[in-house]
């Protein structure tokens, strides 16, 4: 049978091996789905033996997605873009093909909840991996104008020159954001210390799109503030999770499977619905 894998350190509470799982039986696909958890210094090795032993592809997550990105022979233009990788192939030529479909993800997951992309004024909250990987993506939809907010201004500038090229984003402090924004996507780790990034109460309106690339059983602490100001529609990272993992297993597959049904079941597994 086909064997596929996601490599991450911590990886158990991994939900991909629960979806990939699904879309399999969904599109009647013979494959198997599981997990490992190489030692950080490791990650090389154990993916050589994965692939040197008849493995079909893997997914990439924390803390290897940039280490990925120098493993593969080959990558797709939108993973030299993110600088990472979160998927790879092995090509039928034996190549080891390295893709990042997280990007991709957002904007399927943001569509899928009706928001509309193309002229819209976006910001986006910090300059890490995870914004990197939505810069091209997001630019494609052609918005009318991508700020990038971080922390480390110094961050959101550089990575602010270095898609230039593909569309109107600057950067801007946290300070001297001025509204309205039609989308605010939070690609910044603050959830995960229970911590806000700095941002200015007065921003959020009600017609206001509110996007967490976290999620949790309960309201991201970004999720909760957003709302206590008065935002409507705010979506948190569990979608994109689906999302990003629909569209690498149509990159191993050659098929697309749906989301809406997974995600569903997703929600029930973990006690949100
Ligand atoms: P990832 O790959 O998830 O993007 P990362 O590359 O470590 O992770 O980036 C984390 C991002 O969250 C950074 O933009 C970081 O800001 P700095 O560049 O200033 O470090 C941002 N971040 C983390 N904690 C934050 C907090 N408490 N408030 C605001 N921004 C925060």
């Amino acid at each position: 049978m086909d064997r596929y894998l996601v490599f991450g350190h911590p990886v158990r509470h991994s939900k991909s091996p629960f979806i990939h799982t699904l879309f399999a039986r969904q599109t009647q696909q013979e494959l198997e789905y599981g997990l490992a958890e190489p030692a950080v210094d490791e990650f090389a090795q154990a993916l050589r033996t994965f692939f040197d032993q008849g493995g079909k592809g893997c997914n990439v997550t924390v803390p290897f997605k940039e280490q990925a990105f120098t493993l593969v022979d080959r990558l797709s233009p939108r993973a030299k873009r993110a600088g990472a990788v979160n998927t790879i192939k092995l090509t039928d030529d034996g190549v080891l093909l390295g893709d990042n479909t997280d990007g991709a993800g957002l904007v399927a997951d943001l569509k899928s909840h009706g928001v509309t992309l193309a002229d819209s004024r976006i910001l986006l909250l910090g300059a890490g991996g995870a914004a990197r990987g939505a810069l091209a993506p997001l630019l494609a939809e052609l918005p009318s104008e991508l700020v990038i907010a971080n922390r480390t201004h110094a961050k959101a500038q550089q990575l602010a020159a270095e898609f230039h090229d593909l569309g109107p984003v600057t950067a801007q402090t946290y300070e001297l954001l001025a509204g309205p924004f039609d989308l605010v996507i939070n690609s910044t780790s603050a959830s995960l210390q229970g911590e806000l990034p700095p941002l200015a109460p007065a921003l959020i309106h009600t017609d206001i799109a509110i996007y967490d690339m976290m999620y949790g059983a309960s309201d991201t602490a970004f999720i909760g503030w957003a709302k206590q100001q008065g935002a409507r529609q705010t979506m948190d990272g569990l979608g994109m999770l689906v999302e990003q993992a629909a569209e690498a297993f149509t990159v191993w597959r050659g098929i697309r499977p749906g989301t809406k049904q997974v995600l569903r079941e997703l929600k029930r597994n973990l006690g949100v619905i």
